[in-house]
């Protein structure tokens, strides 16, 4: 039994603890907003929040997450900065087909959480990880400017 701390709750898994944290959030805990990419940590389309930092899900073994708070997008709105760049992404219209839009905003929150007012090369660097199949890259960083409190328009 692996003891999990999902978006503030307990959550007690019967499975092996090199069962993929990604796995466990879709498939047993109904929490499909975290989606499945490349299963590599290549894409960030399963990015989560571990203990505040962005992490991988796909692959993060849940034997790895003893006492540590996991977030995960269906949570971040109910967090001051992810509500902001929810309420961004919404303004600028950021998403196309909307599969790697989870992942981007899990990372730019946590950008924003460590820096309010990152540079470009501050998003360029935190953001480099995700990968946008539909090229939403110039609506992104506007938006992460626009949550930042920044001039932010659509590109
Ligand atoms: S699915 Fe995890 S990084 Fe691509
Ligand atoms: S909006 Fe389609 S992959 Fe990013």
């Amino acid at each position: 039994m692996t003891k999990l701390s999902i978006n503030g709750k307990p959550r007690d898994v019967d499975l092996p603890g090199d069962t993929p944290l990604l796995w466990v959030l879709r498939d047993e805990l109904g929490l499909t907003g975290t989606k499945f990419g490349c299963g590599m940590a290549l894409c960030g389309a399963c990015t989560v929040h571990i203990d505040g930092l962005p992490g991988r899900a796909c692959v993060t073994p849940i034997s790895t997450l003893a006492g540590k708070k996991v977030v995960t997008i269906e949570a971040i709105g109910a967090d001051k900065v992810g509500g902001a760049v929810q309420a961004a992404w919404i303004e600028l219209g950021v998403p196309q087909c909307g599969y790697c839009q989870a992942g981007q905003i899990m990372s730019a929150t946590a950008l924003l959480k460590r820096k309010p007012k990152p540079t470009d090369a501050d998003i360029d660097d935190a953001m480099t990880g995700n990968i946008c199949r539909c090229g939403t890259y110039g609506r992104i960083r506007a938006a992460i400017k626009h949550a930042a409190g920044e001039q932010g328009e659509p590109a």
